[in-house]
């Protein structure tokens, strides 16, 4: 069996806002072995990126109550002073985001800043612009050497993204966090970033925290899947089996939603409309007022974690007796 890098355990995460807390992000048990690439699912606001900034401790601070615990090689991050969440930032766990020009300096060409993050390690100049160079070829960037010495605003999208991989590469993290990394980008860019995404899987043996609301391309790259609704995980399991046998009603739904590429943009669907907010953790579905085979029980109950084969779990009161409760 593969080694465990990450594992969330009971993590719940409750902002503070007008009116009481917001529960953003529901009792999430999930974990990432080396690796491997696990595609975390959701529709807008259902808790994606909570649980990305909780895990690099970068959630905004002030307003939010966060429970449980964050095992990053046997290690509770939570438990981590400030200074050693910042070595382990970049260096262990890496995180690249939608909009890369929110972590580019828009004043410095591109490859010195890449550069930047090799020298910290301690090798001169010219070995860490070479590097710098031969990272660029890695994330299969045109004319590195030119792309290397422009500024980030002279790059289009895609070009950035691939300075974003290039940079988080550089640290060689062991876990990568990727929230919507391919969001902003058009369907062609999108599959080539997702190509070198699944390269530094191969390469670079680095474990992938994929966050996407777009269900379709998770079936071309990830190994793993955790379908998100409303803060909770619902269903994860082996990327073939939830394809092939979905049990929750929710991850049906979006199955059944998904073979159709639109034919203007051969997209794969994505999943529309924002989740509803839970303000409160009153015992319940939180899928129930959208469910089709919702029952009273649904309403005042709040289904627990089902194995119903090998690491295939699923929340739903419908599936409790054909497994056995998960022992997290
Ligand atoms: N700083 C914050 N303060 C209050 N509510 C927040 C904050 N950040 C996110 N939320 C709320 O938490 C929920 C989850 O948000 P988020 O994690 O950004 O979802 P996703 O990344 O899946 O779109 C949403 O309802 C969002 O409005
Ligand atoms: S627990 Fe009830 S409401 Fe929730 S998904 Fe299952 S059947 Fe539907
Ligand atoms: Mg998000």
């Amino acid at each position: 069996m593969s080694e465990e890098l990450l594992r969330l355990e009971h993590l719940s995460i409750d902002y503070k806002v007008k009116g009481g807390y917001l529960s953003a992000v529901n009792d999430v048990n999930l974990s990432v072995n080396r690796g491997e690439i696990l595609a975390v699912v959701g529709e807008s606001g259902c808790g994606k990126s909570t649980i990305a900034h909780s895990i690099m401790n970068l959630l905004p601070g002030g307003n939010e109550v966060v429970t449980g615990k964050i095992i990053f090689k046997g290690k509770d991050l939570r438990t981590c002073t400030r200074r050693e969440m910042e070595a382990i930032r970049g260096k262990d766990i890496g995180m690249i985001f939608q909009n890369p020009l929110d972590s580019l300096n828009p004043v410095y060409k591109t490859g010195k800043q890449v550069e930047e993050a090799i020298l910290l390690d301690g090798i001169d100049r010219l070995q860490a612009w070479n590097k710098v160079l031969d990272l660029y070829r890695d994330v299969k960037m045109p004319d590195a050497e030119v792309r290397a010495n422009s500024f980030p605003h002279e790059l289009s999208g895609g070009m950035r993204q691939r300075v974003m991989i290039a940079m988080m590469l550089s640290r060689n993290p062991e876990l990568l966090i990727a929230d919507e990394p391919t969001t902003a980008l058009d369907v062609t860019i999108e599959a080539q970033i997702l190509e070198i995404i699944k390269d530094l899987k191969k390469t670079y043996d680095t474990a992938i925290m994929l966050i996407t609301h777009n269900f379709g391309l998770v079936a071309e790259v990830a190994d793993k899947i955790a379908v998100m609704y409303a803060g909770e995980v619902i269903e994860y399991g082996d990327v073939f089996e939830i394809f092939e046998k979905p049990l929750h009603p929710y991850t049906k739904l979006l199955m059944q939603a998904l073979p159709r590429r639109t034919k203007k943009e051969g997209r794969l669907q994505t999943i529309d409309g924002n989740v509803p907010k839970f303000m409160d953790k009153k015992p319940c579905c939180r899928f129930a007022n959208r469910c089709p085979f919702a029952t009273e029980r649904c309403s005042v109950e709040f289904p627990g974690e089902t194995i119903v084969s090998g690491e295939h779990m699923v929340r739903c009161f419908l599936h409790e007796t054909e497994g056995k409760e998960a022992a997290v």
